[in-house]
C-alpha cells in the first residue's frame, strides 16, 4: 500500500533544472564514480541517491544510507569499519560495519561534511585502498561499494576553512549533482505537491485527491525555505485537515498559507508579535483589504482581527 517503497525510485521532475540533473543522473550511474550530491535541506538528495543506485550495476545489490552526522566519532567509525569482539566499551560481540554490508550495493554517507576529519582520514584510506580494516582487528578486508555521499554544506568553503581535508574533498566529488532548491524549480511544485499529497491521502485512509485553485496558486507563490520535506509536511497537513475532497488554501500551515517565514534570514525564530503582524498584513493584502475575508482566512474573528489592528497601531486602508 505505501506508494513510497513500491517505487522508491521515482524521482518526480518536470522543471528544466530537475530533467537536467536527471539526465546526468543516468548518465553517470552505471559508471562506478564517487558523486557528491549537494543541495539544502530537503531537496531530495537522499531521493537523488536512490535514483542513482536504482540505474547503476549495483541495483540488485543493497542500497545502505548512514547519517554521518547524527554520531558521535567512535560509533561513526565502528558503524562504517565494524569491530572486533572488545575492540571499545560497549564492543561485546564481533560485527562487520556499513561498508561491508553495502558489498555489491551502495553506501551513502549522508551529510559528509559534519565528520571530523580524524575520521576524514580514515574514510580517505578505505577509498584509496578498496579495503577496509574492522576496528581492533589487523586483517584487511576487500570491499566492492559504490559510494553516493550528501551534505547541504557548502564543502568548498569548509576546506578553505580547514574544516574538511582537500584530498577527501576532491576524491568524493568525482562528479556533483546538485539538486537546485524549490523556490528555483516552481515547475515542480504542483507536480510533486499533488504525488505527496496521494501519498498522504492513501497513508492517511483519507479520501483527499486535489487541491482547490486558490490553494494551488499559494503553492506556487510561497517560497519553501524547507524545501521539499516542507512541502511533503504541508500535503500531509492539508489532507489531515481538509473538510472536502479537496486540500483548500485554509488547510495549508500559516506560514505557507499567509507566505511569510517564520524563521528569520539568519535562520533564528522571528518575534511572535512580527509574525503575527506580517501574517495581518500579508492576509489583508492578499484580500485586498477586506477584513471579514481576512479573519476568515486566518482562523480568527472579526472583532480580535479589529483589535490585534489597534494594539499594533496598524492602519489600513481598506478597498
Ligand atoms: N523529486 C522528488 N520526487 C518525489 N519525492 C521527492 C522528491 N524530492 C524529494 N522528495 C521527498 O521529499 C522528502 C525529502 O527528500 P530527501 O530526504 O531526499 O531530502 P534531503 O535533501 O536528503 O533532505 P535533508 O537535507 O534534510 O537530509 C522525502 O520524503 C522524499 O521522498
Ligand atoms: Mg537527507
Amino acid at each position: 500500500m505505501e506508494m513510497k517503497e513500491e517505487n522508491p525510485a521515482m524521482l518526480m521532475a518536470r522543471s528544466p533544472e530537475m530533467r537536467k540533473l536527471m539526465e546526468l543522473a543516468k548518465t553517470i550511474a552505471p559508471i562506478d564514480s564517487t558523486v557528491l550530491i549537494t543541495g539544502e535541506s530537503g531537496t531530495g538528495k537522499e531521493r537523488v541517491a536512490r535514483f542513482v543506485h536504482d540505474h547503476s550495476v549495483h541495483a540488485a545489490g543493497p542500497f545502505i544510507a548512514l547519517n554521518c552526522g547524527a554520531i558521535t566519532e567512535t560509533l561513526l567509525e565502528s558503524e562504517l569499519f565494524g569491530h572486533a569482539r572488545g575492540s571499545f566499551t560497549g564492543a561485546t560481540g564481533e560485527r562487520p560495519g556499513l561498508f561491508e554490508a553495502a558489498n555489491g550495493g551502495t553506501l551513502l554517507l549522508d551529510e559528509v561534511g559534519d565528520i571530523t576529519l580524524a575520521m576524514q582520514v580514515k574514510l580517505l584510506r578505505a577509498l584509496e585502498e578498496r579495503e577496509i580494516r574492522r576496528v581492533g582487528e589487523n586483517k584487511s578486508r576487500p570491499i566492492n561499494v559504490r559510494i553516493l555521499s550528501a551534505t547541504n554544506k557548502n564543502l568548498k568553503e569548509e576546506v578553505e576553512a580547514k574544516r574538511f581535508r582537500e584530498d577527501l574533498y576532491y576524491r568524493l566529488n568525482v562528479v556533483e549533482l546538485a539538486v537546485p532548491p524549490l523556490r528555483q524549480r516552481k515547475e515542480d511544485i504542483l507536480p510533486l505537491a499533488r504525488l505527496l499529497l496521494a501519498e498522504a491521502a492513501v497513508h492517511m485512509r483519507h479520501p483527499v485527491d486535489g487541491l482547490t485553485a486558490l490553494a494551488a496558486d499559494q503553492l506556487v507563490a510561497y517560497d519553501w525555505p524547507g524545501n521539499v520535506r516542507e512541502l511533503a509536511n504541508a500535503m500531509e497537513r492539508g489532507v489531515a485537515v481538509a473538510k472536502t475532497n479537496r486540500v483548500d488554501l485554509g488547510d495549508l500551515p500559516l506560514e505557507v498559507r499567509t507566505g511569510l517565514p517564520l524563521v528569520s534570514d539568519k535562520g533564528v525564530p522571528r518575534f511572535l508579535r512580527d509574525v503575527e503582524m506580517d501574517c495581518i498584513l500579508g492576509t489583508l493584502e492578499k484580500t485586498k483589504g477586506n477584513r471579514k475575508k481576512a479573519a476568515e482566512l486566518m482562523d480568527i474573528g472579526v472583532a480580535t482581527l479589529y483589535r490585534k489592528l489597534k494594539a499594533y497601531k496598524l492602519h489600513v486602508v481598506t478597498s
